[in-house]
C-alpha cells in the first residue's frame, strides 16, 4: 500500500502509523517503535466524516452517532453531508484533505467516484474507513464497517414469505403455495449495498418463483429494470405508479407483495397502491411491502398495519465500530475485523466489520425498537407518514 506519510510515519507496512507522527516521530521508517516523545493531544486529530445525504433519517442518526462517539474520544471532527450529489461529496472530501484530516470515515453517494479524492488521501497518509457502503476500485480503502448486507436481503426477502403466509413465523414453510403476485424494487446501482440486497433477496425468493408459488407479472425481474438511482422515494412511487398503468390495470388486478430495500421506497410504493385504490392498510388489501432501516415514519406504518415490515440495522452499533476503527489508527493499529473474505472491491479484499441487522414486523416493534432505546413508544405514536 502506497503510504508516504504528511503527518503519519508507517507503524507497519500496512498502517499508517497516527500514533507515531503524533508522537513526534515522522521521521522515523517503516518499523519504526511506537511511543515515545510528546504525545499529540487528542483535539489536535482531525477526523473528516462524509455522509451521502439529510433527506433520509437513517444517515443523520449515522452522522450525529459518529460525531458524538470521536468527540467523546477527544477527537476534532468535521463532519459533512452532499444532499446525494456526487461532486458535492467529492469537494468535501478534497477541502477535509486540504484542511489537514487526519482520518476519513467515508459514506459514499457512487462507491466509484472518489477514487482520486481517496488517492489524495492516501498519499497523505490519511486512512479511509469506508461506513456502510464499500468504496469500490480503489486501493485507497482501509477498512470497512457495515452490516451483513447479503442477510439484510435474505431478511427483505423473508418477511415477504411471511408476510404472505408462505412461511410462518419461525421461518417453516407453511404449506401455501398462493400464486401470489408480487413485484420487485432495488436500490441505486452505484450503492454496492444493492447489489448484496438484491443477491440475498432473489436468492430468498427465487425457489418460490422456480415452482409457481411466486409472480412477478411484470417480468420485471433483473436489478437493472428493479432499481431506484440515489433510493429516491419519488422515483419508486413513479415505478410503482407505471407499474400498476401497465400490469395490472390501474389497480384493478390484484397485487399481494411488494420486495422493497428501503423505507423511503417502501412509502413511495404504498402512496401509489393507495392513489390506485389498494388498502388503506394491509386488512383491507394493500399488498405485504417490506422496507429497510426502521425509519420512523415507516415504523408508525408498520404499527397501523400499512407498511408489513423494515430492518433494523442500530446505527448506534455501526458508528461505534467506525469510531474503533479511527481509534486504532489513531493508536498506529490495524482495527479488528470480523469478515476478511466478503467485501472485494475490485481491486482488493477490504477487511471488515459486519454487525447483524433484525427483521422489524408490528409484533416486535416494541421489543427491538422500544426496548432498545432506538425509538420512544411516543414518537412512534407521532410519527409522520409522509
Ligand atoms: C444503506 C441502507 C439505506 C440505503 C438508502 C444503503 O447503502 O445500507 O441502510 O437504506 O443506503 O439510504
Amino acid at each position: 500500500m502506497k503510504r508516504t506519510a504528511k503527518r503519519f510515519t508507517l507503524a507497519t507496512a500496512a498502517t499508517a502509523g497516527l500514533a507515531l507522527a503524533l508522537a513526534g516521530c515522522a521521521g522515523g521508517g517503516a518499523g519504526a517503535p511506537a511511543g515515545g516523545g510528546d504525545t499529540e493531544a487528542p483535539e489536535d486529530i482531525t477526523v473528516g466524516v462524509a455522509m451521502p445525504t439529510e433527506t433520509s433519517e437513517r444517515w443523520i442518526a449515522d452522522g450525529d452517532a459518529v460525531k458524538a462517539g470521536l468527540e467523546e474520544a477527544g477527537y476534532t471532527v468535521d463532519l459533512q453531508y452532499a444532499a446525494d450529489d456526487i461532486p458535492t461529496q467529492q469537494q468535501q472530501i478534497d477541502q477535509m484533505i486540504t484542511k489537514g484530516a487526519d482520518i476519513l470515515i467515508v459514506a459514499s453517494i457512487d462507491g466509484t467516484a472518489l477514487a482520486n479524492q481517496l488517492q489524495a488521501a492516501a498519499d497523505q497518509g490519511v486512512p479511509i474507513i469506508a461506513y456502510d457502503r464499500l468504496i469500490n476500485g480503489t486501493e485507497n480503502v482501509d477498512f470497512y464497517v457495515t452490516f451483513d448486507n447479503y442477510n439484510v436481503g435474505v431478511q427483505q426477502a423473508t418477511s415477504l414469505l411471511t408476510g404472505l403466509g408462505i412461511l410462518d413465523e419461525s421461518g417453516a414453510e407453511t404449506g401455501e403455495t398462493g400464486p401470489f403476485n408480487i413485484e420487485l424494487f432495488a436500490g441505486s446501482l452505484d450503492d454496492n449495498n444493492a447489489h448484496f440486497f438484491w443477491q440475498g433477496a432473489m436468492d430468498t425468493l427465487q425457489p418460490y418463483l422456480d415452482n409457481g408459488t411466486l409472480v412477478v407479472p411484470s417480468g420485471q425481474t433483473d436489478i437493472e429494470q428493479a432499481a431506484t438511482l440515489r433510493w429516491l422515494q419519488e422515483t419508486a412511487q413513479k415505478r410503482m405508479e407505471d407499474l400498476l398503468t401497465s400490469t395490472y390495470d390501474g389497480g384493478a388486478k390484484e397485487l399481494h407483495g411488494v420486495l422493497s430495500p428501503y423505507d423511503g421506497l417502501s412509502r413511495g410504493i404504498i402512496t401509489a397502491l393507495q392513489n390506485a385504490g389498494y388498502g388503506p392498510d394491509q386488512a383491507s388489501g394493500l399488498p405485504i411491502v417490506t422496507g429497510q432501516d426502521a425509519e420512523i415514519a415507516s415504523v408508525k406504518l408498520i404499527a397501523d398495519g400499512v407498511q408489513y415490515s423494515t430492518i433494523f440495522k442500530d446505527t448506534r452499533k455501526l458508528a461505534e465500530q467506525a469510531v474503533e476503527a479511527a481509534k486504532a489508527y489513531a493508536a498506529g493499529e490495524e482495527p479488528e475485523a470480523n469478515d476478511t473474505e466478503t467485501y472485494d472491491n475490485q481491486v482488493k479484499v477490504v477487511p471488515s466489520y459486519l454487525l447483524e441487522s433484525d427483521i422489524v414486523v408490528a409484533e416486535n416493534i416494541e421489543s427491538l425498537l422500544v426496548d432498545s432505546g432506538y425509538w420512544t413508544a411516543e414518537e412512534i405514536e407521532k410519527g409522520q407518514s409522509d
